[in-house]
């Protein structure tokens, strides 16, 4: 029998439908005329709307108003520090990079190491530390404008934003959490206050804050969007990706906490190869005389979703790809190996910009204009 369908921000289970998912959680699809009117204001476009992982949306269309009228908009997103960053966290990562680029507003990025102290008992505050401070430098190494970008980890920050955290907690009952993300009677009351913290960045700005996530988060701003305006903010608006798939098989996301799922930014080249000639789920036929035969399945082949969501953005390439992994003519073998060379060579550039992180990450936390700004302000 198939496996449940959950996605909560700290668990997805199952082969996860995403027509489903904007229906049960209220979103919108990103319509073609959508895509196209981001594509026409940001004057580019791009593999991760083109390739529709980017695919839900709320306000994204008012969200582009506000920018075309001159009432602006900023930038937010995060990353949970648990365990070492995987590749499909790049993906929300890149998209706000492409889309700061192209607007030239204000980005907010959270580590919540306080989420992911109390979201697991065995977890130490020092563990959290040291990861959090290397996805700092992930995410500095991305390359974010460092005069408009501020990232912070929560209990750093915690003195300027304690005073909106406690407003926002103000407007959230436990009928509501418990419905929204499945807080039960075990669920420790650190876990509940919570999202009070997430959703406070939405509120830096007295303009409209578009959030760049995969869908999971989604429980957070549908509490935002319910109480932002009494409190005298905007609803924040979001663009939503799917996940990349665990290496493993389609159900699921990659999961940092599950190692076989997953490509880590620290795995080395023979990692990555053996990773995936191990275990990325093949849609190939048992024997190659088989596979020249009946060809590949590229609903199932997690090494084609791959190249197709991320690693390969020419389309050309890619259609020829599909077409002859389909017709046999192309084995899973040579399929692997493409997505190896691609992983890697991401990956070596990475490594590379994180070595010379250190100065982007000093402008981001405290020295870029905006990082000075926001340690002057506290919130009311
Ligand atoms: P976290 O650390 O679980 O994930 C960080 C970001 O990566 C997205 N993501 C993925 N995207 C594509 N494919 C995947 N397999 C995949 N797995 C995770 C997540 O949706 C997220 O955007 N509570 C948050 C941190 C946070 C945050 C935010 C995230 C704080 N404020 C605002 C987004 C926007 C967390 O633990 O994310």
């Amino acid at each position: 029998m198939a496996e449940e369908l959950v996605v909560t921000p700290w668990e997805v289970k199952g082969k996860v439908d995403y027509d489903k998912l904007i229906k049960q959680f209220g979103t919108s699809p990103i319509t073609a005329e959508l895509e196209k009117s981001l594509v026409s204001v940001t004057g580019e476009d791009n593999i991760f709307l083109r390739r529709k992982l980017f695919y839900s949306h709320r306000d994204l269309d008012k969200a582009i108003a506000d920018f075309k009228g001159g009432k602006g908009i900023y930038l937010y997103t995060g990353v949970g520090p648990s365990n070492p960053m995987h590749i499909g966290h790049l993906v929300p990562f890149f998209f706000t990079k492409w889309l700061q680029e192209k607007f030239g507003v204000n980005l907010y990025i959270q580590v919540t190491d306080d989420e992911k102290f109390v979201f697991k008992r065995e977890r130490t505050l020092e563990h959290i530390t040291k990861v959090a401070d290397d996805d700092i430098r992930n995410i500095a190494a991305v390359g974010f404008d460092p005069d408009k970008t501020f990232i912070f980890k929560d209990t750093e920050y915690i003195d300027h934003i304690y005073k909106l955290a406690l407003k926002v907690s103000r407007e959230m009952n436990y009928s509501q959490v418990k419905s929204v993300f499945g807080f039960n009677n075990m669920t420790n009351v650190g876990l509940m206050f919570f999202p009070s913290l997430e959703i406070v960045p939405t509120m830096f700005e007295k303009k409209r804050c578009l959030i760049p996530d995969a869908i999971d988060q989604d429980p957070y701003w549908r509490l935002q969007r319910d109480m932002a305006e009494k409190l005298g903010y905007h609803k924040a608006a979001q663009i939503h990706s799917k996940f990349i798939p665990p290496l493993t098989g389609v159900e699921g996301k990659m999961s940092a906490s599950k190692p076989e799922t997953a490509i880590y930014l620290t795995d080395d080249e023979k990692t990555v190869k053996s990773k995936i000639m191990k275990y990325a789920f093949s849609g190939g036929q048992e024997s190659v005389e088989m596979h020249r035969k009946l060809g590949g399945n590229v609903d199932v082949d997690v090494s084609f979703l791959w190249l197709r969501d991320f690693f390969e953005p020419d389309d050309e390439k890619m259609a020829q790809i599909e077409k002859d992994y389909r017709s046999g003519k192309m084995l899973t073998g040579e399929l692997k190996q493409m997505l190896v060379d691609k992983v890697n060579a991401l990956l070596t550039k990475h490594r590379a910009n994180k070595e010379k992180a250190d100065s982007a990450i000093e402008k981001i936390k405290y020295s870029g204009k905006l990082a000075q700004k926001m340690w002057e302000t506290t919130f009311e």
